[in-house]
């Protein structure tokens, strides 16, 4: 029954019978955890065998052990290419994390400038950027680090509300890059369509260094082989409509393999990748070319790296499955949230009533469920509404998951309850 359609009486009724199961939920002890988007121990088993590659000689004879290499061995930057669908003249192999390449990105732009001659960031006054909401805690975390005014957009589910940021870039200058997740959004799961892409690609910007910092961290993240999600192109999609240094790409293999051991890359424009391996070439002498080859020779190829994801799925999908499937059992027709059912990526994105996900995390955790925090997917970590919350269904075991997402359903169905009771008796 619609929660929201009760009366006083019938509120209270329920009211004493969740707040009973919330205690009686208390008294088990509990101490599970859904707030990490970690790969689980069984899914960084699949690529133990990496570790026994020994192979340290490139294919033209370099020696891996060796200084040198600024952006990639070639095998690993074909390699990276292809996983990431750029052409291989375009991409950067660097270290072991993308976000670090997104901040060092950053930085160039703010100390340098994004191309020779261009003013640095640092020049040029307030910067401001668009940060897509909800969405992921560590972008939001790199702008704000540099002083940025950090403008929400509204996320819809085929991207960034596209009328909103079209119009806000094209009359402020100040504003200089957008943070998208194309595939898999964290935290909704959703993939830009092809006229988010198109629009992205050639909307007019009042800065001439303006770019978008594509992090297609969840390229091949899918969670069912047979309903992959696409994008398209857009290295491309910017070259074909006249800005071919406007995006910067990122990807890693950090949720493939191993995080922290991966492989991350970069892709840009022409003369975006020219002038970062100019600016990158005084910081480092190269990157960790064992790893690379570990890499390549544990795949082969792109197929054998999408091969491997179909075990990641066949892990991932029945935790999505027990947490999507409580959730519309035990809140399906109350009408007092909503939430995504993610195709691929790492996160269920959730909405309470206006004004609960911090009492509903607060719950959650008195009961010994642990959650991501109540604000993280907003700039400045303030969501507005404080409705959204992350769940993380990757780390627990599926026993642990019931009854997590069990305990979840209970909670917020008690804060709603106790919500519109407060409401109705004002
Ligand atoms: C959207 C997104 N980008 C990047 C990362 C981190 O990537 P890396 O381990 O390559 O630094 C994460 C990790 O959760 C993520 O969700």
């Amino acid at each position: 029954m619609q929660i929201k359609e009760m009366n006083i009486e019938e509120l209270q009724n329920l009211q004493t019978e969740l707040h009973n199961q919330y205690e009686d939920y208390k008294k088990l002890g509990l101490n599970l955890n859904m707030s990490r988007g970690k790969p689980s121990k069984a899914q960084l088993d699949l690529s133990l065998d990496m570790l026994d590659i020994k192979e340290l000689t490139a294919a033209d004879g370099t020696d891996a052990r060796n200084y040198g290499v600024l952006d990639g061995l070639p095998e690993a930057k074909a390699f990276m290419a292809d996983f990431m669908s750029v052409p291989v003249d375009n991409i950067i192999v660097f270290g072991n994390s993308s976000l670090n390449i997104m901040y060092d990105t950053v930085m160039r732009a703010y100390v340098f400038g994004v191309l020779p001659g261009a003013t640095p960031w640092k020049d040029q006054g307030k910067i401001k950027f668009l940060c897509p909401v909800p969405g992921y805690d560590r972008h939001f975390g790199v702008t704000e680090a540099f002083g940025f005014e950090l403008i929400s957009v509204p996320m819809t589910e085929n991207g960034p509300d596209m009328d909103i940021v079209e119009k806000l870039v094209a009359e402020d200058a100040q504003i200089k890059g957008i943070w998208c997740v194309p595939k898999y959004s964290n935290p909704e799961g959703h993939t830009y369509s092809d006229e988010t892409v198109r629009r992205m690609a050639a909307m007019p910007t009042a800065a001439a260094d303006f770019r978008v910092f594509w992090d297609n961290a969840y390229c091949e993240h899918h969670l069912d082989m047979d309903d992959k999600a696409e994008i398209l192109d857009f290295l491309a999609e910017c070259a074909a409509a006249g800005n071919p240094e406007r995006p910067y790409i990122f990807g890693s293999t950090s949720k493939i393999t191993f995080p922290g051991a991966g492989l991350a890359a970069f892709a840009a424009g022409p003369e975006s990748v020219k002038y970062t391996r100019k600016l990158m070439g005084v910081q480092t002498i190269g990157y960790d070319k064992l790893n690379q080859l570990r890499h390549v020779k544990f795949f082969g190829d792109k197929a054998g790296l999408q091969a491997h994801m179909a075990k990641h799925a066949a892990i991932l999908k029945p935790k999505f499955d027990i947490v999507t499937e409580t959730l519309a059992r035990e809140l399906g027709d109350t009408g007092c949230a909503d939430w995504t059912n993610p195709k691929g990526g790492y996160f269920i994105s959730f909405n309470t009533m206006p004004g609960l996900a911090k009492k509903v995390v607060g719950m959650c955790k008195e009961a010994g469920v642990e959650l991501t925090g109540a604000g993280a997917t907003y700039p400045y970590g303030i969501d507005p509404e404080d409705k959204n919350i992350r769940l993380a269904p990757s780390m627990p075991p599926v026993a642990d998951l019931k009854v997590a997402a069990e305990l979840f359903c209970l909670c917020v169905k008690l804060a709603s309850v106790e919500k519109l009771l407060a409401e109705k008796q004002a």
